[in-house]
Formats: structure tokens, sequence, C-alpha cells
């Protein structure tokens, strides 16, 4: 049995804000960003939440699969910045979009967390516990940046993207593979209020996104050629017969970085990271929203989705469109 994408969505704070406007506040400029990254905007919210952009996403999700709220059995949000620890990020969607028969909970596996998640609901619905899920990823990172960190806070932005799945008889997703390397997840970290009780006080300073970039580069560049190579294998498909590659949207030096490793035509590697920069959970599937919707995707197509970031973890999936 296949799980297919039968639709997609996505939602992006109205708020955009462009390198010149970072450089008011830390010491950096357009040409510095665009040149080591390639992004050359991104959306900062002004109260839009990972709740709110993720439940956008999901009702466009539907709306373009022609499926009703009432009939989703799963739903997931990957996130690694919900608003609040309880109740989790996807009870509170399910309940703005009425998804009251589905399960609903949240999964943190940082950038690659929505292929995680994808994942997760393909296990589920190939083992017949479900027959559809919603699978979104949604981020407010504008509020674990530090905006006078210039090391970080021109990286990331604001966002959700959604998938609706279901079982299908032929095509979907072929084949997935998946990675943790917890011993090395100190080069991205961002902790949490520390520990505060009658017994013990442990408690953090308000805690911050802490990177170390060159690392953090390295382990993308070697990593993710190799996760893409391993599924497919897995799934004996050529990589000439893939015809686009949808990378997590971290850094466009690190997604040409990657086309040249797997010596495959950068052309096949479609990017949005210049106008919406690192949204962690939520790259991938704004980026297959937007694809969708402006009719690059065809049915029968292949793609090859490859997810990396904290943890540091890891992923790679093949489908047909
Ligand atoms: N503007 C101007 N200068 C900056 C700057 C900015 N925004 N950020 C850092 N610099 C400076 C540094 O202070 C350093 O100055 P120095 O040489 O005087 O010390 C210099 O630029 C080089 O810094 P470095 O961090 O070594 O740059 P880099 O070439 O590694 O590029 C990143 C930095 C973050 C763009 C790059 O490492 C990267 O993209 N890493 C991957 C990050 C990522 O994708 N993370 C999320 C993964 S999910």
């Amino acid at each position: 049995m296949a799980v297919r994408i039968i639709g997609t969505g996505s939602s992006l704070p109205g708020n955009i804000v462009d390198n010149r406007a970072l450089s008011r506040f830390v010491d950096t400029s357009d040409e510095w960003i665009r040149e080591r990254t390639g992004i050359g905007e991104r959306h900062i919210s002004t109260g839009e939440t990972v709740v709110s952009l993720s439940a956008e996403a999901c009702e466009r999700a539907l709306e373009n699969a022609g499926r009703d709220a009432g009939e989703v059995e799963l739903l997931l949000v990957a996130t690694c910045s919900p608003e609040r620890n309880i109740p989790c990020a996807a009870c509170q969607v399910q309940s703005r979009i009425g998804a009251g028969k589905a399960v609903a909970f949240d999964l943190n596996a940082a950038c690659s967390g929505f292929l995680f998640a994808l994942h997760t609901a393909c296990a589920y619905v190939e083992a017949g516990m479900y027959a559809n899920a919603l699978v979104a990823g949604g981020e407010v990172l504008s509020k674990l940046v530090d905006w006078t960190d210039r090391g970080t806070c021109i990286l990331f932005g604001d966002g959700a993207g959604a998938v609706y799945v279901e079982k299908a008889d032929r095509g979907g997703i072929l084949g997935y593979v998946q990675h943790s390397d917890g011993a090395r997840g100190n080069v991205l970290t961002c902790d949490t209020r520390g520990l505060k009780n009658p017994y013990a006080d442990f408690s953090l300073e308000t805690a911050y996104i802490q990177m170390d970039g060159r690392e953090v580069f390295s382990f993308a560049m070697r990593t993710v050629p190799a996760g893409i190579l391993e599924v497919l294998e897995k799934t004996r498909i050529p990589k000439e017969d893939i015809d686009l590659f949808l990378l997590h949207q971290a850094n466009q030096r690190i997604i040409d970085g990657i086309a040249r490793r797997l010596n495959v035509d950068p052309g096949r590697f479609p990017s949005n990271v210049s106008r919406v920069g690192n949204m962690s959970s939520a790259s991938i599937p704004v980026l297959l929203d937007e694809l969708n919707r402006k009719g690059a995707l065809k049915e029968g197509m292949k793609l090859a989705l490859s997810g990396f970031g904290a943890g540091l973890t890891y992923g790679a999936c093949v489908m047909e469109w």
C-alpha cells in the first residue's frame, strides 16, 4: 500500500524583513548575507503563532486536497518553537480547524521535523492504523533568535507548511531513511527555561539559538548527499530519474554544494530561501506548496526530499507525485 500527498498548503506572516532592514540593528550588510547564504528577505511574525500559521496551512492543504477537516484521522505538527509546552501545538490546531476525529501530537526534530513527521504518518497509514493524516511544519523562530547576534538572526524566518496524505494504490512515498547523531548535538542548540524548584536553582538567562555555523555547514555537506544516495539505493531509483530535489532551505550555498557533490544539475534543486530564509521544519512543506500551486509538480514526477538540522538529525525520502 502506498501513501500519497493529495494536498498542500502554507502560511507566512505578512511582515517581510529584508537584509537592509537587519543592517539597521546588527553590523551586517545585504551583500554579506546574500553572498554567504543566498537569503534576501524573510517573513517575521508580528503576532502570528506556530498554531495560527500551522492551522492556516492545514486548512489550505485540506482545501487543496478537497477534503474536510472532520475526516482527518491523524494530525502531526513538527515544531521546535511552540508557544506552549502544553497543550501541544497539534491539539490547538486540531481545535482551530475542527479536526475533532484526529489524534493530534507534536514532533520535534528541528529542521528535519517535517520529514520525520511525514515518515511517521506514512508508517501509521502503512500499518493500517489510520487512513489519512495532516502533517504540518510550523515555526516562529524569531522568538528563539538573539536579535543582537548577527551570526544567527540573519538566517531564520517564520512560517508554516502542511500536506494532507492518504493511502493510495500506487505511487506516493516510495521509501525513506532517517538518522540522528545526538553525540554532536551541541553545535546547534536552544535551551529552555532551566530547573528552578524548592530544591534546585539552575534557572537560565532567556535562552537563544546558539550555533557553530561552520560545523553545521560541513555536517550538511556530508550527510545530505549520503542520505539522498541511501534512499535512492533503498528504492533502487537512479538519481537521473529524480526530477526535483527538494532540500531543507537553510542556505543557497549548501543547496548548490550538495547539487555539485551529487553531480546533478542545480536547476533540479528548486529554492525559495532567498525569499523566506531558513524556516526549520516549515521549509520543505512551504517549498512543496509553492511548487504545487504554480503547477511545477506533474503527476508521475519523482521527487527526493531531504531535511537536516539540530539534533543532529537528517533524513530523506523519495516519492512519485
Ligand atoms: N554580517 C557580517 N559579518 C558576519 C556576519 C554577518 N551577518 N555573521 C558573521 N560575520 C563575520 C564573523 O564575525 C567573522 O568575522 P571575523 O573573521 O572578523 O571573526 C566572519 O564573518 C566569518 O564568520 P564565519 O562564521 O566563519 O562565516 P561563515 O563563512 O562560516 O558563514 C554562516 C557563516 C552562518 C553563513 C555559515 O557558517 C553557514 O551558513 N552555516 C550553516 C548554518 C545553517 O544553515 N544553520 C541551520 C541549519 S538547519
